[in-house]
């Protein structure tokens, strides 16, 4: 009888507590339960959600179970993990087990300008920007991992996903990257940054081994990620598909066990590239916390909903349950995954998100408008003088193709997208005519994923004939403006495939050159992720480079192209006059196949240039203004400084033309004597400065031993060594104004 008394008691406390604390699984656990105590501190709430958890529970956590998509812990009341390409705007809906679309009405997204541009605009504020809005965007889509930003270095023209990095300098994408992540991770998203690491070409990405010596991997291809952990405090990093010492690099033991974890103290999620995992013991032991994939086991085609197969699935359990492997790596793995749901969907105070807002797309055209570049203009064909121009032709399929769908996996299904004859057409009103020729066909299709420009490009008309009427079109117009460059199909910019050449495709060649004679108003706006080659440079008389700059593209170009906006974007990449002045095809190292070997070493970009003193065709750094400015003489605050010393030096610039501008003004160092060989400069400083016309401003950069350090590989360690340095300020990588001598003691 007592006994059934005090059952029935128990009964009625458990369903009371139920009501009195909410009906979820999680509360069930009873008040004790510090997980759910954001009063305290992380570690905590993650070591009591984790003995709470099961081994299969645990076992889940830790990888995909859908597309996207990896599982919480209901019981608990442990949010689903859900992530979303990344990196220039919220990637649309797929099926939960199909790539193809899921047909929402509601994920239409802002584009954002490609990263490429966002280097371009060598302006920290702009990358801030371009996080916080699009970590506004994924928060509204509940998602809560962003696949992005990408930073692996540029290292050839050629490679298909130059587009979505920035660029070829580490210093450059160190700085451009922090930034990013704080706006991204301050909407209680986290990124994953991408693809870490030495994930520099397309072909024969899963099996290509890297061969690269220590020096570039810490001097080149390393420091952005180590930025992004460190002073980004990225919450999750990306391996990338190749391979590095013969390992895959989502199960690394170099890169993730040693470098991430060990030498740079990284504390969050390492996820893997979908289908980048091929071996279950590797991804136990070497680093890897969360499997995502694309397939039956993550890479090959054939079962459908089979993630109870990927290899930190099943298989793993399997090795648990049999004894062979035990659990303390399991765990790392769930904590680790744990501690970014407390940073992301368990932070109660995380703010709501917004998405396709107003503010989003003037965001997107403000990073748009100062990324573009101006690459020559001569006898100042631009900005365009609507008061004296009547008639404006403008050429090329780039001026109305969509861009931003297509490309791979950032592809897009955007809210709207202007077009640059749009964007023109929008600006010129009735100032002046506006006529429109395509003059080349390039690519016609218009779908990616299931997402759809809904365009119609297809052409009756012969090259000749399409050719024919540019030509009488430029004939009529005071100025032709050329859109072309490359776009988002296979073999150009874009993802799973190198481009064959450096060339411009679908013979615009010659296009270009047959319009230059007979219309001297000429601008070319190369739209590319990508340098391409221009044998017709001495013939056109303006150049501009338009990136992929998404929904607000056209209405960018139209901004700068007639003047309201004066350019202020530099080039984060060299154009090379031809392939052979890249170092990785002057050593016939691109691409590889089933091994590539880094021969030029820490001589990537400008670095290549400026050892074998080639003049390139554009050179890192470069970009034009339509004012100019004047660098005064750089002065140091000491002759000499000691190791533990900063140093600054300092510059007037001044805007001596008619129009308000920004220029970026460089600093490189230059190590005149070192014990092992070293680039000629390096980048080490960069401020970007609004000027009225007269006005001048000092700029100041400080710098200490860590600007003058290399990498020893010998010993394994960054080392600054005694002697003599050079500060070189200028306005690009050549084009150096002014330089300061000073000593290392
Ligand atoms: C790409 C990643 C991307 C992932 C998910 C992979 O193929 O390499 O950059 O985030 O797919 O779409």
């Amino acid at each position: 009888m007592r006994k059934a008394y005090i059952n029935a008691c128990k009964i009625v406390k458990s369903i009371m507590l139920t009501f009195m604390l909410g009906v979820s699984g999680a509360y069930a656990q009873g008040p004790a339960a510090v997980y759910l105590d954001d009063t305290k501190p992380i570690n905590e709430r993650v070591e009591d959600a984790l003995q709470r958890m099961t081994l299969k529970e645990k076992i889940a956590f830790i990888h995909a179970q859908s597309k996207f998509s990896s599982p919480g812990v209901a019981r608990l009341g442990i949010p689903e993990n859900w992530t979303t390409d990344g990196p220039h705007g919220i990637r649309p809906e797929v099926l939960w087990d199909e790539w193809s679309q899921a047909g929402w009405t509601n994920d239409s997204c802002t584009a954002f300008p490609a990263l490429t541009c966002l280097a371009a605009t060598w302006n920290k504020d702009m990358s801030l920007l371009y996080g916080k809005s699009l970590g506004e965007e994924a928060r509204y889509r509940n998602k809560n991992i962003l696949l992005g930003p990408g930073i692996n270095i540029y290292r050839s023209p050629l490679n298909g996903r130059n587009f979505e990095y920035m660029g070829e300098d580490p210093f450059l994408s160190s700085k451009m990257v922090v930034p990013y992540i704080k706006g991204v991770q301050q909407n209680g998203v986290a990124t994953c940054v991408k693809h870490f690491a030495l994930n520099n070409q397309e072909t024969n990405r899963h099996g290509v081994n890297v061969v690269v010596d220590d020096r570039a991997l810490y001097e080149i291809y390393l420091p952005a990620f180590k930025a992004a952990v460190q002073e980004g405090d990225t919450w999750s990093i990306m391996g990338s598909y190749n391979l590095y010492k013969g390992q895959h690099c989502c199960h690394n033991q170099y890169l993730l066990n040693d470098i991430l974890r060990k030498e740079w103290g990284f504390k969050g999620v390492v996820v893997s590239d979908w289908g980048g995992v091929h071996d279950t013991r590797q991804a136990i032991f070497n680093g890897l916390d969360l499997e995502f994939g694309s397939w039956t086991n993550g890479l090959t085609e054939g079962k459908s909903s089979a993630y109870d197969a990927y290899y930190l699935a099943d298989p793993y359990l399997k090795l648990i349950k049999s004894g062979e492997v035990g659990t303390k790596e399991l765990d790392e793995k769930v904590r680790r995954v744990l501690r970014l749901s407390f940073l992301t969907t368990m932070n109660r105070n995380r703010p709501t998100g917004s998405f396709a807002t107003e503010e989003h797309a003037l965001a997107a055209r403000k990073i748009a408008q100062e990324g573009i570049v101006l690459l020559k203009n001569k006898g100042n064909v631009l900005p365009i003088n609507l008061s004296k121009t009547k008639t404006i032709a403008v050429i090329g399929e780039n001026a109305i193709k969509m861009m931003t769908v297509g490309g791979g996996s950032s592809s897009l299904k955007a809210k709207y997208e202007i077009s640059p004859l749009e964007g023109i057409r929008n600006r010129v009103g009735n100032e002046a005519t506006v006529i429109y020729a395509r003059g080349y066909v390039g690519d016609t299709t218009g779908n990616y994923n299931g997402v759809a420009t809904g365009q119609n490009l297809a052409e009756k008309r012969s090259s000749a004939e399409l050719l024919a009427e540019a030509i009488e079109l430029a004939k009529k117009a005071d100025v032709v403006i050329f859109f072309g460059g490359l776009n988002k199909s296979d073999k150009q910019d874009a993802e799973g495939y190198d481009r064959e050449s450096l060339g411009l495709p679908y013979n615009q060649d010659q296009l270009l050159t047959e319009l230059a004679k007979v219309n001297k108003n000429l601008v070319m706006v190369n739209i590319s992720g990508n340098a391409v080659a221009m044998p017709w440079v001495n013939q056109v008389p303006a150049i501009v480079q338009g990136w992929f700059l998404g929904s607000e593209a056209g209405n960018a170009l139209a901004s700068v192209l007639v003047g309201d906006v004066n350019p202020s974007g530099k080039l984060t990449f060299t154009f090379p006059v031809k392939l052979t002045d890249n170092g990785a095809h002057a050593a016939g190292e691109f691409p590889g196949k089933d091994e590539v070997h880094y021969k030029e070493g820490i001589f990537v970009g400008y670095r290549w240039a400026d050892k074998h003193k080639i003049k390139p065709l554009f050179a890192f750094g470069h970009g034009l203004s339509y004012t100019t400015f004047q660098y005064g003489k750089v002065t140091a605050d000491r002759k000499s400084m000691s190791a533990s010393d900063k140093i600054t030096f300092s510059v007037n610039v001044k805007n001596t033309g008619s129009r308000e501008g920004e220029e970026v003004v460089q600093l490189y160092i230059s190590d005149l004597k070192s014990s092992l060989p070293r680039p000629v400069k390096e980048l080490k400083g960069f401020e970007k400065v609004s000027l009225k016309p007269g006005e001048q401003k000092t700029v100041t950069f400080t710098i200490d031993k860590t600007a003058l350090s290399f990498f020893d590989d010998a010993k394994h360690e960054w080392v600054a060594e005694p002697g003599d340095f050079e500060a070189l300020i200028g306005a690009s990588s050549a084009d150096v104004r002014t330089k300061a001598s000073f000593k290392l003691n």
